[in-house]
């Protein structure tokens, strides 16, 4: 079977409803904390994309034991300190930055030099900013080249706890800072630009030595060391990264109409709702609940609306991080000039993803204007697409397949998009779910 999908049709009006697969931010956690847990926790809905195998085969490398039975996963943590290093370990996170990054901050206490790797596109994305902290509290890292992959971790006994400024709006470096954080005797002290806050949530639901105060630009982080993780049973929730394919898709389908049951929508992921919200969608959430801290709710989206520009506030850009590449082709059909800013960030993903959501559109022939961290889009209402298009994804980026896929079954013209194997690391139902809406 060859890795790629042609397209030539655009998607028929429907009315349905699906469920998408478990969130991946969540199920990487989940495996993390639990395999540090004191004994037996179960996950259900567990996201089984490359990214969270990953995770698990880290963490079988430490002797935990791991099983799986389709989406239901067991692992039976060994406690805090149950990590059995041997000697010459290496530890591949393939192409996850999050479990690249998190899993760095559980191993500074770890005297036995561990080796990280990761794929290509890992490979090229930047660490320092991981060891950087990390250095700060007594381990020692080394780096090729001072900032990629593949890097040797050396814990320390004898860590300090850190003062660290988080200004990116990283999610990833926060959350590595708690992990270390939490090995750490002492208070370590986070001020951290606002971004997706499970590890936060996680840790107080396991009722771990953290606290947080919300400020209105940052939130100030306190942790200090764990002594014990309770085993905990999780029922992961759908992803909203993953819904955003369908969310959009929808938004621009004419007479359309979805239901997306139990997606987590908490207030750090749902950026992607309010800026499609702001530009004219009908997108309501129904059934809210909570669940361990986490907020939960079906989304229903209705199509076809008139869209309007947008000069899309900053504040919004680290609760969308993940979504932009599908809202510049919402702008692209919006009524107007919209423009996005302090984007630098969507080019250290795992591909350069502002330069990629410029291209695509330019590969269309819609006008736009794209700098370091900036994107300028000349929508039109009326936009059919009538080229060939090939997407040749060099990174293997999951987010630029599926994108091209929603441009695709949207705007029409005949498509080939390459690297189908790439919705592997995130949302390996994807296809499924498109063929469905076909049906
Ligand atoms: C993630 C954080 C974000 C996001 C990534 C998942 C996480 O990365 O892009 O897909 O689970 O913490 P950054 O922390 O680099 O912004």
């Amino acid at each position: 079977m060859p890795n790629l999908i042609l397209i030539e049709k655009k998607l028929k009006q429907f009315n349905k409803k699906i469920s998408v697969d478990g969130d991946k931010s969540i199920s990487i956690r989940w495996v993390l904390f639990a395999s540090l847990a004191s004994g037996l926790s179960k996950a259900q809905n567990l996201l089984i994309s490359e990214d969270v195998l990953a995770a698990i085969n880290a963490v079988r490398k430490f002797g935990i034991r791991v099983t799986l039975e389709g989406k239901f996963c067991k692992i039976y943590g060994n406690g805090v300190d149950g990590f059995k290093i041997k000697d010459n370990l290496i530890l591949d996170a393939e192409n996850s930055g999050t479990l690249g990054r998190l899993i760095l901050g559980f191993l500074v206490n770890t005297p036995r030099p561990i080796k990280l790797m990761g794929d290509k596109s890992l490979s090229k994305r930047d660490f320092k900013r991981i060891s950087d902290p990390l250095s700060k509290f007594g381990a020692t890292l080394q780096l090729k080249n001072d900032k990629n992959l593949p890097l040797t971790i050396q814990g320390s006994k004898n860590l300090k706890p850190i003062k660290y400024l988080e200004k990116r709006g990283s999610a990833q470096c926060k959350s590595a800072v708690i992990f270390a954080g939490l090995r750490t005797k002492g208070t370590t002290i986070i001020k951290a630009k606002k971004s997706r806050n499970h590890t936060e949530l996680m840790c107080r639901y396991l009722c771990l030595p953290i606290s947080v105060k919300n400020k209105k630009n940052y939130d100030e982080i306190k942790v200090s060391k764990f002594k014990k993780i309770k085993p905990f049973n999780y029922k992961i929730p759908s992803d909203i990264s993953s819904s955003a394919f369908f969310i959009a898709l929808t938004v621009l389908s004419k007479n359309s109409k979805l239901l997306i049951k139990s997606v987590n929508i908490n207030p750090s992921r749902i950026g992607l709702i309010h800026i499609l919200k702001k530009m004219g969608s009908s997108i309501i959430f129904k059934n809210k609940k909570m669940y361990k801290g986490e907020k939960i709710a079906d989304i229903e989206v209705k199509g076809g609306k008139a869209l309007n520009s947008i000069n899309c506030p900053s504040k919004l850009n680290s609760g969308a991080i993940d979504e932009f590449l599908v809202i510049f082709l919402v702008a692209a059909k919006a009524r107007g000039i919209s423009y996005f800013k302090d984007l630098s960030e969507l080019n250290q993903k795992e591909s350069p993803r502002l330069k990629w959501g410029a291209k695509i559109l330019d590969m269309m022939g819609i006008k736009n204007i794209v700098t370091n961290n900036s994107i300028k889009i000349y929508g039109n209402p009326k936009f059919e697409n009538k080229k060939n298009i090939v997407i040749k994804n060099y990174l293997k980026d999951h987010r630029v397949f599926m994108t091209s896929i929603v441009a695709a079954l949207t705007f029409g013209g005949k498509w080939t998009i390459h690297d189908k194997d790439s919705i592997k690391t995130s949302f390996p139902n994807f296809l499924k779910i498109i063929n469905d809406l076909k049906k």
